[in-house]
């Protein structure tokens, strides 16, 4: 019989470490949880108890370590793109502990897109023609030296993701150039790219280093604003399934993945953990947009629910190199899930989040907080992406309805809380066409 005595410590703050929390927590092995930082919000959806640590960072390696070391931790999940960055897996590989999460160098993939860029030409892994610029002089002269078009311009480094900015023309392209130098050390390299027009998507697959699985994939709302009109964002809302990853689709994705983790095997960077592909479908083919080296946040929420193995095992082969030996399995089900986050005019202060339990009394919903704390028995929020709600159903058009009406019964003091109505719309779009 297996015992039931392990103790799992998740690497992240927010929505994507909650679904995280939850699905350890399910698992018959597994006792005691910590989340460094983690969330006030994560016992809601957690079985098991969860110890945070919210003073620390992600990036904190001592003190993680040090409490790895004294709880005796059995699998640590590096669920976050700034502790990849700062090689907190090496550290930890060099602890021997079990790991989820890849190392510094095959986390490149996301931290550095202009060296990501440059991996994908290597391996004819299809993506958008693109020209790397070292400083704002180069980035100028290679837009006057262009016939006029529309350009992304992206700073190589890890910046929220915020750092793509769209240019509709040379001149637009020349004010975003400027703005590199906001993203500081981010922003030093900067890649200048063909902008490609096409329905986005992403698809998740776990690696074990020489072997991967597809656990499915999801489709994000950047925009702020309904009709995705307003400033990029992290993400404010997603789907699962989404309708336009057809066979065909799926079957080109996964070529992708499978070319990039046997490039990145190939470049001794063998990855380890969850390798999110960001794709866009221009007639009919699949290009990359990015690459993450950890889940999406919040498809993370919509796709980790759904997977019916127990996640310590899954977590155990993927550290140990074993992931072969099972077949991960999903529950079919199609989830939306709802960013709630501070009006963007509101003025930054510390508000009660009210109907929480209201909410979640609803079958089918789930809440994973981010900004969330608990104080003298109230949530309060104060900025950011707040909390994320989920909700499953046999379709999406079920599952976005248990989800808004969760939404609908929240409530931040002021009247400050802002969320996008028109979360999934255009699968919604396609099933109302087909259906009338
Ligand atoms: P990223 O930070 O690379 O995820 O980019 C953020 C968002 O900008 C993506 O989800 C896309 O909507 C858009 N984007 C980035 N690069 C491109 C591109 N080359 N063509 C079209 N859209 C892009
Ligand atoms: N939702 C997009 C991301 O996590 O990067």
């Amino acid at each position: 019989m297996k015992e039931n005595d392990k103790t799992v410590v998740v690497i992240d703050a927010g929505g994507r470490g909650s679904a995280l929390v939850q699905k350890y927590s399910q698992s018959p092995q597994v006792k005691k949880i910590i989340a460094i930082p983690g969330n006030d919000l994560m016992s809601l959806s957690s079985k098991k108890p969860v110890k945070t640590y919210q003073k620390l960072k992600t990036i904190s390696i001592k003190e993680i370590i040090e409490i790895c070391k004294r709880e005796k931790a059995n699998l640590i999940d590096v669920a976050q793109d700034n502790a990849v960055e700062a090689g907190l897996t090496d550290k930890l590989n060099e602890q021997g502990f079990n790991v989820v999460g890849p190392t510094r160098s095959a986390g490149q993939i996301e931290w550095d897109k202009a060296w990501a860029r440059e991996f994908m030409k290597k391996y004819k892994i299809p993506s958008p023609k693109y020209k790397i610029c070292n400083s704002k002089q180069e980035g100028i002269q290679f837009i006057k030296s262009q016939v006029s078009s529309r350009w992304f311009i992206k700073a190589a480094g890890l910046a929220d993701g915020k750092g793509a900015l769209p240019a509709e023309n040379k001149q637009e392209a020349f004010e975003a150039i400027s703005q590199m130098s906001k993203f500081g050390k981010a922003g030093k390299t900067f890649v200048i790219e063909e902008w490609l027009t096409g329905e986005e998507f992403s698809t998740f697959a776990i690696s074990d280093g020489n072997y991967f699985q597809i656990i499915g994939s999801a489709q994000d709302h950047k925009r702020l604003y309904n009709s995705d009109k307003g400033p990029n964002t992290g993400g404010v809302g997603c789907s699962t399934p989404p309708l336009v990853v057809t066979k065909n689709i799926f079957k080109q994705a996964k070529l992708i993945i499978d070319k990039t983790l046997k490039g990145l095997a190939k470049e001794n960077r063998k990855y380890k953990g969850v390798l999110y592909l960001g794709a866009i479908v221009v007639k009919g083919k699949v290009s990359v947009i990015e690459f993450n080296a950890r889940w999406g946040s919040p498809e993370a929420e919509v796709l980790i629910p759904g997977i019916q193995n127990d996640m310590f095992e899954i977590g155990m082969h993927i550290a140990k190199g074993n992931l072969r030996k099972i077949k991960i399995k999903t529950d079919g089900l199609a989830r939306i899930a709802i960013t709630g986050s501070l009006r963007p005019e509101a003025v930054r202060k510390k508000r009660k989040l009210l109907g929480v339990r209201e909410a979640l009394r609803i079958d089918g919903v789930t809440m994973f907080g981010a900004r969330v704390t608990k104080e003298n028995n109230y949530y309060l929020v104060s900025t950011g992406r707040l909390f994320h709600i989920v909700g499953k159903g046999k379709t999406i058009v079920q599952a976005r309805q248990k989800a808004y009406e969760a939404m609908s019964l929240l409530y931040i003091e002021g009247n400050s809380l802002h969320y996008r109505t028109d979360i999934g719309w255009r699968d919604i779009e396609r099933i109302r066409k087909h259906s009338v």
